[in-house]
C-alpha cells in the first residue's frame, strides 16, 4: 500500500485520497474545489482503487450537502456532523489583543505546536505532522502562528487560508492548561486580521457538534451559522466488488483543506 497523497481523475470528477492521518489503514478522500461533486458511479470505483491499495476503511473530508450525494449513493454513512460558521467582510472585526505573544512557527514550534494538538484534539481529530504540514499547504495563501508563554513556551496555535478570496481557518487549538485566558481568541483575531489584509470576502470554519467553547469563542468575533452544515462520512472497504480500470493517480496537488 502506498502512502503517498494523490488525486484520483475519472473524466472531470477528481478527488484527493492518502492515508488518514495517524492511521494507515484508512484512507481519506476529499473532493476537490475545480471539479464536480463525484457522482455515485466516481465514488465506487474510488473505493475499488482504495481497496486494491490495501485500505480497509475510508473517510471523506467535511463535506457541503451537495458533496455528499455521491458518497451516500455508494454506500457511506454519517460518521459525524459538524457546524458551519461564516464571518462575512461586512462584520467589523474586533481590535487585536496586546497579549499573549504570536510569533511564526518555525521548525522547533511545530513540534510543540503538535504536542498542544495531541492534547486539544481526540485522537480521531489529531494530527500527525503530515497532517499540519497539509492544511499549511491547503491553500495557495496560509498563515501558520502559534501563542507563546513563559520562557517561550507554546499555548496554543492557528493556520488559516486564503483561496479565490475565501478564507478558511483551517486549525486551532489551545493547550488545556492555557485555555480560557483569552489565547484562543488572539491567535483567531491574529488570523481574521490577516485574511482581511490578502483580500478574502468571506471566512469559514466548521467545529465538531457540542463544541461549545468554539462555537462561543467564532460566535464572539462575529461568525454566524450556515445551518446546512458539513458531514463527514465514512465506510468499510471489505466486500466491495468494484475495481479501479480507468484510474489514474496524479501528483499531489495544492488544494483547499479544512478540518476541526
Ligand atoms: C476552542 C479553543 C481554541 C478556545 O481557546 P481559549 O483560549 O480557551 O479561548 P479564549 O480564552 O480566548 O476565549 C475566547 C472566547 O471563547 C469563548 N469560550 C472559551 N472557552 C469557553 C468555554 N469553555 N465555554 C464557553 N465559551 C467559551 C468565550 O466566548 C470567550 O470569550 P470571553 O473571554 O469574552 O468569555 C480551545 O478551547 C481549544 O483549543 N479547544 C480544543 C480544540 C478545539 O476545539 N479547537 C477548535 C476547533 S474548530
Amino acid at each position: 500500500m502506498s502512502a503517498a497523497t494523490g488525486l484520483i481523475r475519472w473524466g472531470t470528477e477528481c478527488v484527493r485520497t492518502g492515508p488518514w492521518r495517524t492511521d494507515a489503514s484508512v484512507a481519506f478522500v476529499s473532493p476537490v474545489t475545480d471539479a464536480p461533486p463525484p457522482s455515485g458511479e466516481f465514488v465506487r470505483r474510488c473505493l475499488g482503487l482504495l481497496g486494491e491499495r490495501g485500505f480497509q476503511n475510508v473517510v471523506t473530508g467535511a463535506l457541503s450537502p451537495e458533496e455528499q450525494r455521491g458518497f451516500l449513493d455508494a454506500g457511506f454513512t454519517v460518521h459525524e456532523k459538524l457546524h458551519l460558521l461564516i464571518l462575512d467582510k461586512a462584520v467589523e472585526l474586533p481590535p487585536l489583543p496586546p497579549r499573549p505573544r504570536v510569533r511564526r512557527a518555525g521548525w522547533l514550534r511545530t513540534a510543540r505546536a503538535l504536542e498542544v494538538d495531541a492534547m486539544a484534539f481526540s485522537a480521531f481529530w489529531r494530527f500527525d505532522r503530515a497532517g499540519l504540514r497539509e492544511a499549511v499547504a491547503a491553500t495557495p495563501e496560509s498563515r501558520f502562528r502559534v501563542a507563546l508563554g513563559k520562557r517561550g513556551s507554546v499555548l496554543g496555535y492557528a493556520i488559516c487560508g486564503a483561496a479565490a478570496g475565501r478564507g478558511f481557518v483551517q486549525r486551532l487549538a489551545v493547550a488545556p492548561a492555557a485555555q480560557g485566558h483569552g489565547v484562543g481568541k488572539k491567535l483567531l483575531l491574529d488570523g481574521l486580521h490577516w485574511l482581511r489584509r490578502v483580500g478574502t470576502f468571506q471566512v469559514a470554519v466548521n467545529t465538531q457538534m457540542g463544541n461549545e467553547a468554539a462555537l462561543s469563542l467564532y460566535r464572539s468575533v462575529g461568525f454566524h451559522e450556515d445551518p446546512r452544515g458539513l458531514c463527514v462520512l465514512s465506510t468499510r472497504l471489505d466486500g466491495i466488488g468494484v475495481t479501479s480500470a480507468g484510474f489514474g493517480l496524479q501528483p499531489r496537488e495544492r488544494l483547499r483543506g479544512g478540518s476541526p
